[in-house]
């Protein structure tokens, strides 16, 4: 097979981007495909029957008229014969180079419109994994949240709007996927600041409980939300929009557990307890901008955000009192998250794999209870 007969991660998420008339088959087993797939896909589970020299259920794929067909596998070589057997079929399929695992760091971009704020808001969408980061922007300045694709990304991005990227936050030490704010300071020159924790073994500056962080004519208010982790913080932007990290979602809260024993992931849940009250006490207007997402991120261009009040009625728990809520976050963690504990260990070593970081970070996000 040709090189022609494939095509990269970039081209795929440009095509997308763009809304190119294509179809994304995905021939991996079921279970898999449920756990994480790309945006608008189809299962055709012919992994097994592949394997077994047989096309399986592509015997019987046809694709709608006109579509470019596109492979797509774990690491992008079953989906190469896949694609070969189509084409025997005179049905024109191209394989995705490097699967699902290279498809790990594409991402998209929606604007976030805020009512009363001048403040530019792009919300980055890494779609495989459901991690959400941000460039914000103000008079020519800019400040990037939680950034978990590559650095470049979001130089080019500040570049586009004629804007520098002077301050990069983390919200907390973050352990579904590394970190990329040590590079994209490196790269732009600009600060990088943390909750103040006694966890990491890099130069950063250290955030306070209540601290403001300004650029251009906007600030963000560094507002401590323990119980994810204990550094955890949320950003408040000018009281309009909070920057929730992986305290609250939009459908659902941070989990207490990991790093954590039963008795400190009881203490983390009784601490998230109270801080979820506190964020529930606030303006119902505020505009909820979390770290995750649990679903992969759709090429839609439209911004993952609701109102505080709209998150408050989608979570009933963040109704319950503190016994109701710690019972019932204990009840239902979830599996640990691939890799976690080796993750966690570079972020807090300022540290980035030298091989390829989705051989880490493969797998769909499990930040949420
Ligand atoms: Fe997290």
């Amino acid at each position: 097979m040709n090189h022609l007969n494939e095509i990269n991660t970039a081209t795929l998420q440009a095509w997308l981007d763009n809304g190119h008339n294509v179809e994304v088959i995905d021939i991996r087993p079921r279970q898999d495909y449920e756990a994480w797939h790309i945006p608008g896909s189809l299962n055709v589970d012919a992994y097994q029957a592949i394997y077994a020299h047989s096309p399986g259920p592509l015997a019987q794929y046809n694709p709608p008229d006109g579509q470019q067909v596109v492979v797509v596998c774990f690491v992008g070589q079953t989906s190469k014969v896949a694609a070969q057997y189509l084409g025997s079929r005179g049905i024109e399929a191209i394989s995705l180079a490097g699967g699902m695992q290279s498809w790990s760091l594409s991402w998209n971009t929606a604007d976030v419109p805020l009512a009363h704020n001048n403040t530019v808001i792009v919300q980055v969408r890494r779609t495989g994994k459901g991690c959400l980061s941000y460039l914000l922007i103000s008079d020519g300045e800019a400040v990037v949240i939680d950034p978990s694709v590559n650095a470049h990304v979001y130089k080019d991005l500040a570049a586009q709007r004629d804007c520098q990227i002077v301050k990069v936050l983390d919200t907390h030490i973050h352990a579904d996927h590394l970190s990329r704010s040590l590079a994209l300071a490196a790269l732009t020159g600009a600060t990088h600041y943390l909750p103040k924790q006694n966890r990491t073994h890099f130069e950063h500056q250290a955030l306070d409980p209540g601290e403001v962080i300004t650029f251009g004519s906007s600030r963000l208010e560094a507002i401590h939300t323990p119980g994810h982790t204990f550094e955890s913080m949320s950003f408040l932007l000018d009281g309009a929009a909070l920057f929730s990290g992986d305290t609250l979602f939009l459908d659902s809260v941070g989990r207490p557990d990991l790093k954590a024993d039963r008795e400190e992931t009881e203490i983390r849940a009784r601490a998230l307890h109270r801080t979820l009250q506190d964020l529930a006490a606030m303006d119902p207007e505020i505009i909820i901008l979390p770290c995750h997402s649990s679903q992969p991120v759709p090429f839609d261009h439209i911004p993952l955000a609701s109102p505080l009040g709209a998150v408050l009625k989608n979570v009933p728990a963040l109704g319950y009192d503190e016994e109701q809520f710690s019972s019932w976050i204990l009840a239902r963690i979830p599996a640990n998250p691939q890799n976690y504990e080796k993750i966690v260990q570079l972020n807090e070593g300022g540290l980035f794999p030298v091989q390829d970081p989705t051989l880490l970070e493969a797998g769909a996000n499990m930040c949420a209870i």
